[in-house]
């Protein structure tokens, strides 16, 4: 079985009228996605838009209900949680996810950070015991494969980079990419998009090098995996 899940998060689109406004992440995600189906047969495709369709931001309420045990939920409380549920559902479903991401403001954009609120949800994807002392949260599902896909306008973000203490975008997927069951993570960077110069377009040409190569890569292991459970 192998069921991507592809979650874009730029709210520029994957191509307009002018091309220069052209999301570079949703594109390397496209030609990821792309140059993966050309070479597996997938079994299921889940794509979310969270960038144009943003889930909305929790409340109150959704805490509440969250809180509140299943059985007990009254129906304004199942329809808060509705949206969640249905964004949980599409990560279980997944073996790999692949999430694309521009930076803003040194981090992910708010509609992404909106999507983990509504997808990292105690006894769903995580749960709580003060039995385990320092380090209480374990996460509830295991074995799926990231694919994290950036692109920034300036540079340097990386271990050692000259902006590395500013980089709080891929940091803050690696985190939080636990408690979507994530066990192995691979990264493709597209970076200098405001220099606008050989730089950028160095960047842009190794992150599709990159993604290209990457896809190879993953059909194999996905075809693995795929073999094997058939096996059984
Ligand atoms: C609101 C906003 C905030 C941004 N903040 C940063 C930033 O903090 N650091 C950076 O390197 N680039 C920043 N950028 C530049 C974007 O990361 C860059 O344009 C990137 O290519 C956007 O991704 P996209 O092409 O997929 O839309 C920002 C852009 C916008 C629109």
């Amino acid at each position: 079985m192998s069921i991507i899940l592809h979650v874009d998060s730029s709210v520029r689109a994957v191509s307009n009228a002018n091309p220069e406004h052209d999301s570079i992440s949703k594109k390397l995600a496209k030609l990821f996605i792309n140059q993966l189906i050309k070479k597996i047969e997938i079994d299921e495709y889940i794509y979310r838009d969270v960038g144009s369709n943003p889930p909305h931001f929790i409340t109150q309420e959704w805490i509440g209900a969250v809180f509140t045990p299943e059985a007990k939920r009254d129906r304004q409380q199942l329809q808060t949680l509705a949206l969640s549920d249905e964004l949980i559902a599409e990560v279980e479903r997944a073996d790999l996810i692949v999430m694309s991401a521009p930076m803003y403001n040194y981090g992910m954009p708010a509609q992404l950070k909106a999507w983990f609120d509504q997808v990292i949800r105690i006894n769903k994807t995580f749960d709580f015991d003060l039995a385990r002392g320092e380090k209480p949260l374990a996460p509830l599902l295991s074995g799926k494969t990231l694919v994290i896909i950036t692109s920034s306008g300036e540079f340097g973000f990386e271990k050692g980079g000259v902006n590395e203490s500013s980089g709080h975008l891929v940091p803050h997927l690696r985190t939080l990419s636990k408690y979507l069951g994530v066990a192995d993570i691979y990264e493709i960077a597209s970076e200098y998009q405001e220099f606008a110069d050989h730089r950028h377009e160095q960047s842009l040409q190794n992150a599709k090098s990159k993604a290209t190569a990457l896809a190879s890569k993953l059909a194999i292991i996905l075809q693995g995996n795929t073999a094997h459970t058939s096996d059984l």
